[in-house]
């Protein structure tokens, strides 16, 4: 399973990164903002900073909503940098745009899915990524790991390619359910990945080891 780091912000990619665990980034257009990146120029600039402290592949989400825009962003996100993946939105334009870059050779993460239907259409417009936003499905009592699950299924039943990427992971269970269902990728905050190490017994357990090597060591 990979992990990706939901998060514009460079301290938690660095923190992530330094871990030795992290296979990528997403970003979208309200992380960039919660970081104060506006502006073209810093945008763009901060995508190749990301990149430049990653080695896997970079979300970057168009703000166009039609064919022609997305192609003009997404052939310009992409040529950034050899990490970025396109970001489109699962609308009809979207689609349409995921196709032309699936047959143009530039990886797409298809983003905003809710429903089993949009994962299929993703993956049959070719898409590299498809993100079902596990999170938010919870937040409005609705089953996320559910929506994994029947993705997981159907992508299986016709051996489609598009890998599953969770995302909107909200804690650490999060992330263990959707490894179960055996999602190719999980998208959350640091603490999501670094929760993963917390035990006390393993607190407990060190500090015992340590205390007992130095009664043996004075
Ligand atoms: C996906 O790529 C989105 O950036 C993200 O996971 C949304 O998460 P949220 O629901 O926590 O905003």
């Amino acid at each position: 399973m990979k992990f990706f780091i939901d998060t514009a912000n460079l301290n938690d990619i660095a923190e992530a990164q330094a871990l030795g665990v992290l296979d990528g980034v997403t970003t979208n257009p309200s992380l960039m903002a919660k970081e104060g990146i506006t502006g073209a120029d810093n945008i763009i600039a901060h995508y190749k900073k990301i990149c430049d402290i990653v080695e896997g592949d970079v979300s970057a989400e168009v703000i166009s909503t039609d064919f022609d825009g997305m192609v003009r962003e997404g052939e310009a996100l992409a040529a950034l940098h050899p990490q970025i993946v396109v970001k489109l939105p699962i609308i009809a334009d979207g689609i349409k745009a995921c196709k032309y870059f699936s047959d143009k050779g530039i990886r797409t993460n298809v983003t905003l899915v809710f429903s089993a239907g949009q994962a299929l259409l993703a993956a049959k417009a070719g898409a590299t990524y498809v993100s079902p936003f596990l999170g938010r499905l919870d937040d409005v009592s609705t089953d996320g790991l559910n929506l994994i699950a029947e993705i997981r299924q159907i992508y299986d039943n016709y051996g489609f390619e598009t890998q599953i990427l969770a995302a909107s992971i909200r804690h650490t269970m999060h992330v263990i359910d959707c490894a179960k269902i055996g999602s190719d990728v999980m998208t959350g905050p640091l603490s999501s990945i670094t929760g993963l190490l917390k035990h006390p017994l393993t607190d407990i357990g060190l500090a015992k080891f340590l205390e007992d090597y130095k009664k043996g060591n004075q």
